[in-house]
This record gives structure tokens, C-alpha cells and sequence, in this order.
């Protein structure tokens, strides 16, 4: 028994210390394609202020102490890296065959905001969306994560993020400029903290109280949702048929509008989560913002709520057929026609 318990141990050391040596954050494809000493150069001030994957640091704060973005690498590590990837790019291992796909982190952009369409969002929209999870995707619910693992790991998520973004500056000055002027690394890094800062000053609020929904907000929510254009995409039963209904997402993947009749709205099924969704639009994805569309007359978003909720809620009624066999999501240029008999 003695020996077994050794041997178990000294396996998990083993496999823990080399783990532990082999992860490293890699660069993007951009760095790596830059010229040895623009990539030296890059490479340097990425590891100044964000540090190493063993001594991780957050862009900015150089207070956030390292034993938090330690706790919320073992969380990260332990639940997210697998689909997330190690340094956030979207691409663990679990990945490639999910739509959508994981979010890759290093954009800084992000989908289920609580802010204005092209902002980033607040840290309490990737608290919620962590606790939540995405509905309809492979992203999982951690809402039984006790509170200090959510709160470290969503550190550590902006920690990556921050890393990408800061990345994404110093590859475009290498590139342009043919130098990086270590002058010019703080303002890089104020462009990058600055739209989280002003982001956090912008928190959308409806612009009129949400109605007490009745059937006639459901009929011009579907008249508003026949005219305004949302059935070019979303098709005119809402659930995303169309035959144009194809795009890519600003992470280069094939996208489609969503189903909204499927019964599992990404973004959360409260009234105030639609709203969001249609003012602000979704970022990184062909869904517009519409809040000038409606600015003339705004309660007609809140009867595009009602109208959408009663979409979701129409296959559950029965009013409408089951959607087929359910089909993984294949590209299209990877697509095999199979022949049943
Ligand atoms: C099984 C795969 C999987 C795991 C594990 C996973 N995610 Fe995700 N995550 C996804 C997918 C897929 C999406 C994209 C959903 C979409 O685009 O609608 C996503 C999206 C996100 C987003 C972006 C939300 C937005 O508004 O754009 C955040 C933040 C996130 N995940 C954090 C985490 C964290 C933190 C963990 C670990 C505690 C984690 N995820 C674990 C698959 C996963
Ligand atoms: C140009 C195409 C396009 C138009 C026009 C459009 N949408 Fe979308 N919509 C999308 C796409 C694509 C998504 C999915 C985004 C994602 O999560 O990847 C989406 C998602 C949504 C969602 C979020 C669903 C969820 O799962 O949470 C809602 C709600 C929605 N659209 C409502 C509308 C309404 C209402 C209109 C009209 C006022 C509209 N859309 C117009 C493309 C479009």
C-alpha cells in the first residue's frame, strides 16, 4: 500500500513538474513572422509588462499581486485552457470542432456586453457570462465555482487579454514603423487600458421601461421585425434559413444568425439581455447594433423582445417542428455529401 501511494505520488509530481516547465505563453502568427530583431524587440516588452507564464503579470497594475493570477492560472489551466487555449488564443485542444468556436481572447473583443456595439465590455458582463455560460454552445456554466476562483480567473482571462491586445499594438508598430520605440510602449498600453476605462463609464440602460409585454407587442415586435430588416438574417419564422444567411465572424470562422427559435438564446433569455443584444448588436459578429435605427422611436425594441421571446418559446409550445437530427457544424469547403439508401 505503502509503495502504491509512492509510486502514485511520485507519477503526479512528475507529470505535475513537466507540465509545469512546457507551458509557455506563445506569440501570434504576427510576431513570429516579424524579422529576428523586430520579434526580439517585441518579444522583450510583451515579457516586461505581462511577464512569463510562470510569473505572469497584468498589463498595467503592476499591484495585482502574482499569487491571484497564479491562483487564477491553476483555475484557468485546470477548467477553460482545454477549449480556451494556454495563452487565450481560442485554441486548445478541444476547439476545433465546436461552432462556435471558443472565444479567442487575445481581440479584446467580446460578444455579450453590456456596453455600447464596438465597446469592450465590463467585467461584470465576463463575471455573468462565466457564471452562466453561453446556452446552445459548448460554453459551460461555472456557477458553482466558489466566488474567489471566479473572481481570480476572470483576472486572469483579462490578464490574457490584456497580453493579446498589448501584442497586437507592439506586432502593428514593428510592422508599420520598422521599430519599437520603447518611448512609444506606454502609449500603446493607454490605448489599450484607456477603451476598457472609457468602456466601463458606458453601461447601456434601456432607453424607455420595459412594458408589461402583451400580444400586441408581440404583433408589432413581428411587423418591426418583418420591416426593419432582421429577417434578411434571421429569416422570416426567425429561424435563420435563409439561404444568405452566411458570414464570417471577426475571428475569420463561418457564422450564421442566430436561430431564435431553437430555444436557447446565447446572450440569456431576460427581457433586459435581448434588449442589449439588439441595441447594441453583437460584436466580432454580422448582428448590427440598432440603436439609431430606433431612436425615434424606442419602445419598438421592447416589442422586438416580446416578439423574440415568443419566438424562442414557439418550439417548446409545440407550434413549430423540431428542428431535424441535430448536425455538428461542419465548414463548408470541409463538407462531404453523404448518400443514405
Ligand atoms: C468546453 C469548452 C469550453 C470551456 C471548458 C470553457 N469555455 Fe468559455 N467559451 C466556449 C465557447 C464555445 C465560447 C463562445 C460562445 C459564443 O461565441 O457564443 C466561449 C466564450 C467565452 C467567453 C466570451 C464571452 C463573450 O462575451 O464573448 C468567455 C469570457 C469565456 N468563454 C470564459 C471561460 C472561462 C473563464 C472558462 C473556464 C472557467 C471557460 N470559458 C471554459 C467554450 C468553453
Ligand atoms: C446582417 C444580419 C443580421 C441582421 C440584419 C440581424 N441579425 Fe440578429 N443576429 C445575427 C447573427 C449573425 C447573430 C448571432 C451572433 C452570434 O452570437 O454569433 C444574431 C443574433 C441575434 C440575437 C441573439 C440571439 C441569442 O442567441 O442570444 C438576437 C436577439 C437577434 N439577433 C435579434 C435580431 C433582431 C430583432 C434584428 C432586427 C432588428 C436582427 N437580429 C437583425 C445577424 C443579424
Amino acid at each position: 500500500m505503502l509503495l502504491l501511494t509512492g509510486w502514485i505520488c511520485l507519477t503526479l509530481t512528475a507529470a505535475g513538474c513537466q507540465r509545469a516547465e512546457e507551458l509557455t505563453f506563445s506569440t501570434s502568427e504576427a510576431v513570429q513572422e516579424l524579422p529576428d530583431p523586430l520579434r526580439k524587440a517585441v518579444e522583450y516588452q510583451l515579457h516586461e509588462h505581462t511577464g512569463t507564464y510562470r510569473r505572469p503579470k497584468m498589463l498595467g497594475d503592476p499591484d495585482m499581486s502574482l499569487e491571484h493570477l497564479k491562483h487564477g492560472q491553476a483555475v484557468y489551466q485546470r477548467r477553460c485552457a482545454q477549449c480556451h487555449g494556454v495563452n487565450g488564443d481560442g485554441l486548445g485542444p478541444a476547439a476545433a470542432a465546436m461552432y462556435p468556436r471558443p472565444r479567442d481572447y487575445r481581440r479584446g473583443i467580446f460578444k455579450f456586453t453590456s456596453t455600447p456595439y464596438g465597446s469592450k465590455p465590463l467585467r461584470a458582463d465576463l463575471v455573468r457570462t462565466i457564471k452562466r455560460g453561453v446556452r446552445g454552445t459548448s460554453m459551460p456554466s461555472f456557477r458553482l465555482l466558489p466566488p474567489k476562483d471566479i473572481d481570480a480567473v476572470v483576472d486572469y482571462v483579462l490578464m490574457l487579454t490584456h497580453r493579446g491586445e498589448f501584442e497586437e499594438q507592439l506586432a502593428y508598430a514593428a510592422e508599420v514603423d520598422e521599430e519599437v520605440d520603447p518611448e512609444y510602449v506606454p502609449d500603446m498600453i493607454d490605448t489599450v487600458l484607456g477603451s476598457w476605462e472609457r468602456a466601463a463609464r458606458q453601461e447601456v440602460r434601456p432607453l424607455t421601461p420595459q412594458p408589461a409585454f402583451t400580444a400586441e407587442n408581440v404583433i408589432a415586435g413581428k411587423q418591426a421585425f418583418l420591416s426593419q430588416g432582421c429577417s434578411k438574417c434571421h429569416g422570416e419564422d426567425g429561424r435563420g434559413q435563409t439561404r444568405d444567411n452566411i458570414g464570417k465572424d471577426t475571428w475569420g470562422h463561418t457564422t450564421r444568425a442566430a436561430d431564435l427559435t431553437s430555444g436557447m438564446l446565447h446572450g440569456g433569455t431576460e427581457p433586459f439581455d435581448i434588449y442589449r443584444r439588439i441595441y447594441s448588436g453583437i460584436n466580432g459578429t454580422p448582428m448590427p447594433s440598432f440603436a439609431s435605427a430606433f431612436r425615434e422611436n424606442p419602445d419598438t425594441i421592447w416589442d422586438l423582445v416580446a416578439y423574440v421571446l415568443y419566438v424562442s418559446n414557439r418550439r417548446r409550445a409545440g407550434e413549430l417542428p423540431p428542428p431535424g437530427f441535430a448536425k455538428p457544424y461542419v465548414p463548408e469547403d470541409e463538407r462531404v455529401d453523404v448518400v443514405l439508401d
